[in-house]
C-alpha cells in the first residue's frame, strides 16, 4: 500500500445502480469491505430477486455483521418513478454521521449490436436507449446531489462506467457509443463546474460478464465479433474482481483528476 493511499472509503453511503450482476455486483462486494462500520448502501436494479441474494450475502459478511445496513430498490431506471425510489431510498440512508457519499452510475445497456448505423431510423429506439444510458445518469446524478448537498466533511465522489467506446468508434455498435460519449462528456461538465466533487469515469476493460457473451455472440460486424471471440477463447476478459480491485485502489488514493477517464490498462490502451 502507497503512503498516500488512505485505508477506507470512510463512513459511506454507496449508491450503485446496476447492482444485480456483473460488475455492479462486484462493485457492492468490495466497496462493503473498504467501508467503515456505519456504512449504508443502496443497491438498485431491476431484479429484485438478483439483489435481494446480495444482500443476504452482504448482511453474513463482515460488514455485515459490523453493521453495513443494505437497501435494494428493484426499480426500472428508465423510468422517473425508478429513479425517485433510488432518491428516496438514499435520502433515508444518510445521517450526520456519513461523511462520503459514492454514487457508482454503473447501469448500462449495450442496445442492439447487431445492426449498423443506417438501420437506425427510428426516434422512438434510439430516444429509449439514450434514456437508459444516459438521461437516467444524468437526472439521477442530479437528483442524489441536492438531495444529499455539500456540507463541511462530507466528501462526493460520482463514478461513471464508461467504456473504450466513450472514445473510439467500434462498427456496429453506434448506440453504445454514442451513450458511453455523451455520459462521459456529461460528467466531465459536471467535474468543471463544481470542483468539489470527485467525478471519475472508470474504464472497466473486456469484462467476462453477461453484456460480454452478448457482445460476442450479436455484434454484427465480423472483424469485432471475432475480436471478442478470440479474447474470450483466449482467456483475455477480466473478472469483474480483477478490474474492480483498479477501482478501488484509484477510490483510496483520491489522486486522480476530477472529470478524467481512466482505463484498467492505462492511459495508453486502444484495441478492444
Ligand atoms: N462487460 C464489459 O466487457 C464492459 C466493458 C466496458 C464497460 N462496461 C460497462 O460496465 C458496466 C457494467 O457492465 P456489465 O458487463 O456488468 O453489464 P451486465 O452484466 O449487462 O449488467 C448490467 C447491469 O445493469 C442493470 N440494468 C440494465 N438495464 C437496467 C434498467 N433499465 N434499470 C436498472 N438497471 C438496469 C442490470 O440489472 P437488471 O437486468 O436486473 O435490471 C445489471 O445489473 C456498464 O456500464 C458497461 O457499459 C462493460
Amino acid at each position: 500500500m502507497s503512503s498516500s493511499q488512505r485505508a477506507d472509503l470512510g463512513r459511506a453511503l454507496c449508491i450503485i445502480t446496476g447492482a444485480s450482476r456483473g460488475f455492479g455486483r462486484t462493485v457492492a462486494r468490495e466497496m462493503s469491505r473498504l467501508v467503515k462500520p456505519g456504512s449504508a448502501m443502496v443497491l438498485t436494479a431491476r431484479s429484485g430477486e438478483d439483489l435481494r441474494a446480495l444482500q443476504a450475502e452482504l448482511a453474513e459478511s463482515e460488514a455485515g455483521r459490523a453493521g453495513l445496513k443494505v437497501q435494494c430498490v428493484p426499480a426500472d431506471l428508465a423510468q422517473m418513478e425508478g429513479l425517485l425510489s433510488v432518491v428516496s431510498e438514499a435520502e433515508a440512508a444518510f445521517s450526520e454521521h456519513i461523511d462520503h457519499v459514492i454514487l457508482v452510475n454503473n447501469a448500462a445497456s449495450l442496445g442492439d449490436v447487431s445492426r449498423f448505423t443506417r438501420t437506425f431510423t427510428e426516434m422512438a429506439e434510439v430516444d429509449s436507449y439514450l434514456s437508459l444510458n444516459v438521461s437516467s445518469c444524468l437526472c439521477l446524478t442530479a437528483r442524489i446531489l441536492q438531495a444529499l448537498p455539500s456540507r463541511p466533511g462530507l466528501q462526493r465522489s460520482i463514478i461513471n462506467i464508461t467504456s473504450l467506446c466513450a472514445l473510439q468508434p467500434f462498427c456496429s455498435w453506434a448506440l453504445y457509443c454514442t451513450g458511453k460519449a455523451a455520459r462521459e462528456m456529461m460528467f466531465r461538465v459536471l467535474a468543471a463546474e463544481e470542483p468539489d466533487l470527485r467525478v471519475l469515469s472508470y474504464s472497466p476493460g473486456p469484462l467476462d460478464t453477461e453484456m460480454q457473451a452478448v457482445a460476442r455472440s450479436s455484434t454484427a460486424d465480423p472483424d469485432l465479433r471475432k475480436t471478442f471471440s478470440d479474447m474470450f477463447a483466449a482467456g483475455q476478459l477480466l473478472t469483474c474482481e480483477a478490474s474492480c480491485a483498479k477501482l478501488m485502489k484509484l477510490l483510496l488514493e483520491d489522486s486522480f483528476t476530477s472529470g478524467a477517464h481512466i482505463d484498467v490498462f492505462g492511459p495508453d490502451h486502444c484495441v478492444p
